[in-house]
Formats: structure tokens, C-alpha cells, sequence
């Protein structure tokens, strides 16, 4: 039996509750019912036009939670702040447009290298593990590396969008695998995120070296149908299968 992660993100029972301007559903219900549902860790993205996750719902939910808040944030010096304000457990830096949907690629870190440097060191120095959203590359495990990052998080997002259309799939999923294989071998803890389902989710998990899942949309998607507990506890048989 493996002991894999299960991070789960609640972005999206703020974006229903941002939709009418209302005050339900709380994300904060939502991370207390993941808790106690087997949830590992509550993941949260607060973006620059806090489109769904906003202050106040950061500052109630690290006052709450008893398992580690991991936040997503941009690599700005605004982000930087507010995670020393509020002290996450863990940090996973994401690229950030305003204009897109959802977090649409991984980091470019090259371009970032001595921004995203500074935000690794200041955070290490407050005792928060840091990962780096990146594209499952060999090039981009390397520079996480020496960027100084704890963990790498792959984009799982193109290997889903072919998995979902029932294209072929092969090299998506060989990248994921090289670049998890060669992430662990050089120290880095390994994480998977973004557009998996229960399906897709099945499919990543042959991967050993991943051990931990950030998953959002599809949970609170598929809560609608059979409630949040018993969509995190069919995640947590399919990650430790
Ligand atoms: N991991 C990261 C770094 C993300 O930015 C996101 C959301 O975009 C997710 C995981 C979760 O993706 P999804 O909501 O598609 O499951």
C-alpha cells in the first residue's frame, strides 16, 4: 500500500459562491468537510483579480484548518507578502495570467529565475516548502532544482486534454514520467496537478514517483452528484491503488 497525497482545491466553491455575490457555500466548510474526509492537505489559489479565493478566505481557513494550506500564488512581490503574512504550510508558485480561464502552463522559470530565487529563499527562511508549477520537462525539473525549489508540481493538463479526447496519448505521458523519474532522482519531492479526473488520475498513478495529486475542478464538479467526502474518498483509493 503506497502513501500518497491528496491535496484537495477548493478554488471552486468560491467561484459558485462568487457567482451570485453571495456568502455560500463557504470554502471554509468545504476545507473542514475535506479534512475530515481524508484530505492530506487544502490547496487554494489566490489570484491577482481574486476571481475566486479572496483575503479574508485565506486568513479564515489557515486560522482553522489543522492539515497543511498550501497556496498557489504568482510570483510577485504583492503574493510574497501575504504568504509571510499569512504562513501556508506549503507554497507552490504558478504562472498567472489575467486574461486566461485557468492556469494555463507551466512556469517559465528561466525568465524568472532571479525573482522566483528570492521568493524560494524569503519563504524558506519563514520554514514553508516551496514548489514550482512547471511543464513535465527534464529542463524545467533541472532548473526548479536550482532555483532551490523543495518539490516540483507537472502540469498535468495536456496529457488530460489528449486523455479526455481519447487522442494519443503516449509522449504526454512518457514526458510525465521521465521528467518524475529524473525530478526524484535528483531530490525533488513530485507532484501532479491540473484538468485529472478519477480516469486520468487512475492513468498518472502507474507513475511511482509521484506522490502527491493537487486536484480541483472534477471534485467539486463531481460533489454536485455524490458530496465531497465521497468524491475524496474514491481520489484516495485511485492515488494508493
Ligand atoms: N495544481 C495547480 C498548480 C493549479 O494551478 C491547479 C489549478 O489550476 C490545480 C493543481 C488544480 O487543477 P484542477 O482544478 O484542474 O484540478
Amino acid at each position: 500500500m503506497t502513501n500518497r497525497r491528496l491535496g484537495v482545491n477548493i478554488d471552486h466553491v468560491a467561484t459558485i459562491r462568487n457567482a451570485r455575490g453571495e456568502i455560500y457555500p463557504d470554502p471554509l466548510k468545504a476545507a473542514l468537510i475535506a479534512q475530515n474526509s481524508g484530505a492530506d492537505s487544502i490547496t487554494i489559489h489566490l489570484r491577482e483579480d481574486r476571481r475566486h479565493i479572496r483575503d479574508n478566505d485565506l486568513k479564515r481557513i489557515k486560522k482553522k484548518l489543522k492539515i497543511p494550506l498550501n497556496l498557489e500564488m504568482a510570483p510577485t512581490n504583492e503574493m510574497l507578502e501575504i504568504a509571510i503574512r499569512n504562513k501556508p504550510n506549503f507554497v507552490c508558485i504558478v504562472p498567472e495570467k489575467r486574461t486566461e480561464i485557468t492556469t494555463e502552463g507551466g512556469l517559465n522559470i528561466k525568465k524568472n529565475k532571479s525573482l522566483i530565487k528570492k521568493i524560494i529563499n524569503k519563504l524558506h527562511k519563514r520554514k514553508i516548502r516551496v514548489s514550482l508549477f512547471i511543464e513535465p520537462n527534464v529542463e524545467d525539473v533541472k532548473l526548479s532544482r536550482f532555483a532551490g525549489a523543495d518539490c516540483v508540481e507537472l502540469h498535468t493538463g495536456n496529457f488530460c486534454n489528449l486523455f479526455n479526447k481519447n487522442k494519443k496519448k503516449n509522449k504526454a505521458f512518457l514526458n510525465l514520467e521521465n521528467s518524475a523519474n529524473y525530478a526524484k532522482s535528483i531530490g525533488l519531492d513530485v507532484h501532479a496537478g491540473h484538468g485529472l479526473t478519477y480516469k486520468s488520475t487512475l492513468e498518472i498513478s502507474k507513475i511511482n514517483s509521484i506522490t502527491e495529486y493537487n486536484i480541483g475542478h472534477f471534485i467539486i464538479a463531481e460533489s454536485i452528484f455524490i458530496g465531497l467526502k465521497n468524491t475524496i474518498k474514491k481520489f484516495k483509493k485511485i492515488i494508493n491503488r
